[in-house]
This record gives C-alpha cells, sequence and structure tokens, in this order.
C-alpha cells in the first residue's frame, strides 16, 4: 500500500472530527440563543437527532428529486407558531451564520426552500406551516392570508363566505402562499385580472433586523401584531414578484379578491395527431390572445398511448379551458373564433370557480370542497421532475410544431410535455414595471418544457435532463428573445446561478436576473441593497446587493 492510501483513513478521521466540531458548535449555540430570546421556543425546533425531523422536512418536499440522501440537509428544522418566534431565529441565525431558508408550500422546482447545491453550507428551514390563519372581509373585498397557508386553503377559506369572489392566483391546492406570490403566481383568470402579485395590497414582512414591517404602518391591527413599522413602497414593489427568501421573511398578504360569475365553465377537448392536433394547435396561437378575458386556455401537449391504434403511441394535445360564463356562452363564442376546436357541450362541465381549481387539477368532478385543504396531495406521485420555462411571442409554424413532436417521440409516454398557457388580456394592460414579473404584453402565451422520472439514480436523471435541455434548445428560434424570458416561479438553475451558498455578484446575475425581471432587475438589485445589503437572505437565485458587485 502506498503512502496516499495508508493517510487516506487517517485524514477520513481528521475531516469528520473538524467537519463534527465546526457544525456542532453553530448548532449548540443557535439553541442557547433561541432560547434565551424564548424559553418556550425548543419544542418547535427538530433536529436531526429528532424521530420526526425526516417525516418533517419529507412533508413539504414537492420535487422527489430532492428527495434523496444524496441532497443537503439542513442542520435543523424550525416551525414557528408566532411572529416573535421568526424575529428570534432571524437575530440568533445572524449572530451564528446559519443561513435560513424559508419554506411555505415547499413547491420551488429546484428544493430550494429546504435544499442547497453546496453540501457544505450550514443552514436550517423555516418552516411557515403553522401560520397559515386566512381572515377574509366580503364587504372590502380583501383578505389577509398568512404565508404558511395553501392555495387550496386560500381558495376554501373564500368559497366559504362567498361563491362569487375569488383569488387570481395557481392551479395546483398544496402551493403555498409564501413562494407562490413571492415569485408572481398565475393560474386560471390570468387574463380577466393579472396575476397573484398583481392583486396584492399589503404585507407583513420581518426584515433582516428582526422588524415587522407592513405598507403602510397604519390603523388595523392583525394578527396580534401592535409593533410595526413602514416598509415603504420599494419594498412593497420588490416582494411582490421579485422573488423568495431575497426582502425579508414574508408573513401575511393582504390580497384583493376579485368577482367571478357563481357558476364558471370548465372543458377539456383532447386531439391527437391522428385528429389533426398540429393543425388545431397551430391555430389556437393565432386567436388565443385575441379572445375575450373571460377565457383561458391551457393546453398539454405530451406522448400518450394511441386510443386507436393497439401497440402504438401518438402525440396528444389536451386543450383545457376555464369560461366565466355559462357552457352555452362558450359554445356560441368558440363556434366564432375557434371552431378548428369543435367544442361541444359534452366537453363542458359548469361548477363554481373553486371547484374549477379540483377540476383542473384532475380531481373526479364528485370530489367535495374539502379536497381543497388536503396537504397531502402529491402532483407527481414519486416521479421526480425538472421544469423549464419560456414566452412565445410570434406563432410557432407547423414546421415548428412537428419538430416537437420529434422531441416528444424521444422519451416515454408521458414522461415529458409542454404546457402551453395563453396570455393576453389584462396581462397586455399591466405594464412591465408595475410589479417585478415584468411577462406582459407582446405575450402569446407562457410555455412549461417539463421531464418526469420514477426511475432512481443520476444516470436516469441525467437522460432526462439532457432531454429536456435539449428540447429548450430546440424550442430556441420560436421563442422570446434579448432576453429570453423566464417565469421565476419555474426555477431553473440550469440559466444562471450564485455561488453554492447564494452568495451573489451582480454581473452573474444578471444574465439569469434579467430572463425573470427584465428591466426590473436593476431595481429589483437597488432595493436588495437598501434592505439587506449584508446579503443575509440569499440562495442559489436569489437577487444579490451591489456592495456584491465585483
Ligand atoms: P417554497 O416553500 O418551496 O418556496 C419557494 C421560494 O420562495 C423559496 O425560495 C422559498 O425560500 C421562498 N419562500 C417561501 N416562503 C416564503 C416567505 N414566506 N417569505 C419569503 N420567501 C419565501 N406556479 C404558478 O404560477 N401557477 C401554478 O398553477 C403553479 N402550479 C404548480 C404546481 C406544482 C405541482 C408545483 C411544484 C409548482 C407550481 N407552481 C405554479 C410553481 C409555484 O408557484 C412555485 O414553485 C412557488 O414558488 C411555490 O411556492 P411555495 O411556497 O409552495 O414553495
Amino acid at each position: 500500500m502506498d503512502t496516499a492510501h495508508r493517510s487516506f483513513p487517517i485524514l477520513v478521521a481528521l475531516f469528520v472530527l473538524l467537519f463534527g466540531v465546526t457544525s456542532s458548535q453553530p448548532y449548540e449555540e443557535f439553541l442557547q440563543c433561541l432560547e434565551f430570546h424564548d424559553s418556550n421556543i425548543t419544542s418547535i425546533v427538530y433536529t436531526r437527532a429528532n424521530s420526526s425531523f425526516s417525516s418533517l422536512l419529507e412533508s413539504s418536499i414537492r420535487n422527489p428529486r430532492f428527495d434523496t440522501s444524496a441532497t443537503p440537509k439542513p442542520l435543523l428544522i424550525f416551525t414557528p407558531r408566532q411572529i416573535s418566534h421568526i424575529q428570534s431565529a432571524i437575530r440568533c441565525s445572524r449572530a451564528h451564520r446559519i443561513q435560513i431558508r424559508v419554506r411555505s408550500g415547499g413547491h420551488d422546482y429546484e428544493g430550494l426552500s429546504y435544499s442547497t447545491i453546496s453540501p457544505s453550507l450550514t443552514f436550517l428551514v423555516l418552516d411557515l406551516r403553522n401560520l397559515r390563519a386566512i381572515q377574509v372581509d366580503v364587504p372590502s373585498k380583501t383578505a389577509w392570508a398568512q404565508a404558511g397557508a395553501t392555495l387550496g386553503e386560500l381558495y376554501y377559506a373564500i368559497a366559504a363566505e362567498s361563491r362569487t369572489l375569488a383569488f387570481p392566483a395557481g392551479m395546483w391546492p398544496t402551493v403555498g402562499l409564501g413562494g407562490h406570490i413571492s415569485g408572481g403566481g398565475y393560474g386560471s383568470l390570468l387574463r380577466k385580472h393579472g396575476i397573484a402579485a398583481d392583486n396584492v395590497v399589503d404585507a407583513q414582512v420581518v426584515d433582516v433586523e428582526g422588524r415587522i414591517l407592513d405598507r403602510a404602518s397604519m390603523g388595523e391591527d392583525l394578527f396580534w401584531i401592535l409593533d410595526r413599522a413602514s416598509m415603504g413602497e420599494d419594498m412593497f414593489w420588490a416582494i411582490r414578484g421579485g422573488g423568495g427568501n431575497t426582502f425579508g421573511i414574508v408573513i401575511a398578504w393582504k390580497i384583493k379578491l376579485v368577482p367571478v360569475p357563481a357558476s364558471v365553465t370548465a372543458c377539456t377537448v383532447t386531439r391527437t395527431l391522428e385528429q389533426n392536433a398540429t393543425e388545431i394547435v397551430h391555430r389556437w396561437q393565432y386567436v388565443v390572445d385575441k379572445l375575450s378575458n373571460d377565457v383561458f386556455f391551457m393546453v398539454v401537449l405530451n406522448r400518450v398511448v394511441n386510443p386507436i391504434q393497439a401497440n402504438a403511441t401518438t402525440i396528444q394535445a389536451s386543450f383545457n379551458s376555464l369560461y366565466l360564463g355559462s357552457i352555452e356562452g362558450l359554445i356560441l363564442m368558440m363556434e366564432a373564433k375557434f371552431p378548428d376546436l369543435g367544442l361541444r357541450r359534452e366537453n363542458c362541465v359548469e361548477m363554481s370557480w373553486a371547484k374549477s381549481i379540483l377540476y383542473f387539477a384532475g380531481f373526479p368532478l364528485n370530489s367535495p370542497l374539502e379536497s381543497l385543504l388536503d396537504r397531502t396531495i402529491s402532483a407527481t406521485g414519486s416521479a421526480k421532475f425538472k421544469g423549464k420555462s419560456d414566452y412565445v411571442k410570434e406563432p410557432i409554424p407547423i414546421s415548428g410544431f412537428e419538430g416537437i413532436w420529434e422531441k416528444l417521440k424521444e422519451v416515454g409516454v408521458q414522461t415529458g410535455g409542454l404546457i402551453l398557457a395563453s396570455y393576453g388580456g389584462k396581462m397586455s394592460e399591466i405594464p412591465e414595471s408595475s410589479i417585478p414579473f415584468p411577462h406582459r404584453a407582446g405575450n402569446i402565451y407562457q410555455v412549461e418544457e417539463v421531464a418526469f422520472w420514477v426511475e432512481d439514480g443520476v444516470e436516469a436523471a441525467d437522460g432526462y435532463l439532457n432531454w429536456l435541455r435539449g428540447l429548450y434548445e430546440y424550442m430556441t428560434p420560436y421563442v422570446s428573445k434579448n432576453p429570453r424570458e423566464a417565469y421565476a416561479n419555474y426555477r431553473d438553475l440550469d440559466i444562471g446561478r450564485n455561488g453554492g451558498g447564494g452568495e451573489g455578484d451582480y454581473r452573474r446575475a444578471r444574465s439569469w436576473g434579467s430572463s425573470y425581471y427584465k428591466n426590473n432587475f436593476d431595481r429589483l438589485v437597488r432595493v436588495k441593497t437598501a434592505v439587506d445589503p449584508a446579503n443575509f437572505f440569499r440562495n442559489e437565485q436569489s437577487i444579490p446587493p451591489l456592495s456584491s458587485w465585483r
């Protein structure tokens, strides 16, 4: 045995010893610090030694890609029950140099609310699951909702008060309000009312100094908080779409509720290549952004088992639409504007808007509204996934779609696909600088390219990731350019990132930052520089302060 091999176990032992010492010290001192601030706090701290640690961590991991033994884990999970717990966590984390990853619903596409790409990073997860109170005020058509609530809980709370009020946010019930609104948040009402972040009128945030901030700091005593300061309009602008874990920890959003009819229409039409899917999707692009604002379309393109030919597959386009009106009204409109789709009465069902969320999430039609409250449902089961996003401003030609079909044929049935979401309407009326989310006029639709796989292991994952990157590359000529725009809530570390511990660099961040925020990126950097100059709140894709410019 040569010297290098002989010394290896000694080095490992030394490393383990050193690593053990450096990681246990901040942890114990951190706990002492918490206890100093609040003697009852230890009941909401879960260390790795706690028998509930793993189940608590996994319960909000919404992408099984980041639920492996190799995924970096937090030092501890902290589940605050009151705002003072968050204030203590911030103060003690700063003092002991432990990074905070805040988690609301856990749907981050790259797992950044509970993990990191940096195996040596010492971090804790601040999980807001216990902060999910919702107060709906029908007369003022507003609600206060805490960040740990899910979209399903919010929609249920609104529906319990009124069948004709709604909130224009996402379409999957377990998505958390904290991350969702911090990154934008679109759903079936975006063409009528814009996105979730467009409809926020106030917020409560704990900043890096542990202060509780709101927009105006006036009047209303909310959720028992008396001692508040104003965050100012710049910070209020930034938190509405400028990305989570960046400017502070959002505790609650005050949102504007929007009117919907007591009954809306939800429809699904599927067409395969043999049923002219290519021509219909192609035609869809010419009408979809110009339809009445009352109509929203989502089209899912993927490879399926051929329904009319045994042992064969085909490409399917599934057209899902929501209409703020009756079935008859929608059919009349489609016959006039988009007859190619061949929409028929039997493709559609009338229901309340809240129930339409369950419809689009794939629940059976007779599911009770209480299904919205189920925080355990999973969108992908055990399948891991990765998503990427694009914006389409000119219709893709037929030949372009034919190339997409070839790409989809490279992967198995329903393991890869594209989801197209119609824009136009209200989205075109809101100026790009109104909030950080900039994807407004000129977009016909948004695209999500996605891959799913159940196989374990790096090799399988690499195969699907490479396929997805190939599809994204293929899409280049057909999508937005300079910058190639992307949706911040479909986080994609392929388009660029900060250092592993979230250390930011303005120039480096500009590449991915302008994709997510276009010309709003510089203003976000200015706000970050003003409110968190030492970059305490950070992750691999958070806005860096200007002081980190090199
Ligand atoms: P999570 O808790 O993982 O947080 C995401 C990011 O925000 C992290 O960086 C986190 O640290 C930060 N953060 C969380 N809470 C915070 C707080 N209180 N204060 C400050 N920062 C905070 N999007 C969409 O627009 N429409 C849709 O219909 C859907 N549907 C959908 C379905 C499924 C199955 C998934 C996995 C994702 C979506 N999304 C979506 C994307 C979703 O909007 C996006 O992942 C959100 O960031 C998720 O917010 P969560 O709170 O659930 O995630």
